[in-house]
């Protein structure tokens, strides 16, 4: 394979967005969701359109072994991953002493084991090659604290906070980590957290093709963070941090209500 990415999450939203920009540049890749068809739809596309060649992955990564499988997989095979896209990662719309437990637990496998684990299961042999791009998708929830949604927001500060630490430890050696915060996004991440139809967050959200473009091409640049929409930049960058941490949650517990 040449110049091989791996995309987690890549079965639908900003993950197939990921793909296709990745497959348009000429480059191969390897998707790995739960769901088999919509990944062999993807594979197929990408192959028509774009002459590469895809690995379809069928795997919950949530399951025990499943980022060492992985990664001893593309090992056998020989494919070496230039590109890594930590993109797969779930929500949930809940007060957290209501959470199931073995929904707030997949989440953090998920969300923050999964991510840290690729992370450092790929990054040893980029550095030994000195070349690497990661983008890990975490989310503008990473800034603040999230009632109603606590786990999620506390998952995504902790992949703000790991992508940036590991992208200053990797400077100079070929490789970059680039941290994806977007807003909403219209995929279908708000309905299978549990938002319902009414809720600000539906239907309110950019693209997932744009967010990709503009996170490829971030990431290709070597930038340590992407924020999808400038009004989303000024209020995280400028605005946050101006105001009280309890007025910033009854703001956000409105919003997720
Ligand atoms: N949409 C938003 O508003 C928004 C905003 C900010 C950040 N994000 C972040 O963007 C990333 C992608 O989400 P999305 O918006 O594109 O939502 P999505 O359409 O629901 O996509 C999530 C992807 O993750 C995969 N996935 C979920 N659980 C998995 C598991 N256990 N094992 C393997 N793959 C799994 C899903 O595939 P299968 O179900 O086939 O496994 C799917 O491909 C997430 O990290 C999310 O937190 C989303």
């Amino acid at each position: 394979m040449r110049a091989a990415g791996l995309i987690t999450g890549a079965s639908s939203g900003i993950g197939r967005s990921l793909a296709r920009e990745h497959a348009r540049r000429g480059r191969d890749v390897v998707i790995v969701a739960r769901r088999e068809d919509e990944l062999e739809e993807l594979a197929s596309e990408l192959r028509e359109r774009y002459g590469v060649t895809v690995q379809v992955y069928v795997k919950d990564l949530t399951e025990a072994g499943a980022r060492q499988g992985l990664f001893d997989f593309l090992e056998a095979e020989g494919i070496e991953i230039d590109y890594l896209f930590n993109n797969a990662g779930f929500g949930g719309n809940a007060r957290f002493s209501e959470q199931d437990w073995s929904t707030v637990s997949a989440m953090i496998e998920l969300n923050v084991t999964a991510v840290t684990e690729l992370l450092h299961l790929f990054l040893p042999g980029m550095k030994a090659r000195g070349r690497g791009w990661i983008l890990n998708t975490s989310s503008t929830a990473g800034f603040m604290p999230g009632p109603l949604q606590a786990v999620y927001f506390a998952t995504k500060a902790y992949v703000n906070s790991l992508s940036k630490a590991v992208a200053s430890e990797v400077d100079g050696t070929g490789v970059s980590v680039t941290v994806l915060c977007p807003g909403p996004v219209e995929t279908e991440f708000a309905d299978r957290a549990g938002f319902a139809e009414d809720n600000a967050m539906m239907g309110q959200g950019a693209s997932p093709s744009s967010v990709a473009r503009q996170a490829y091409t971030a990431m290709e640049a070597g930038r340590l963070e992407v924020i999808n929409e400038l009004g989303l930049q000024v209020v995280i960058k400028g605005l946050l941090p101006l105001l009280p941490e309890r007025l910033v949650m009854s703001v956000i517990k409105r919003m997720q209500s």
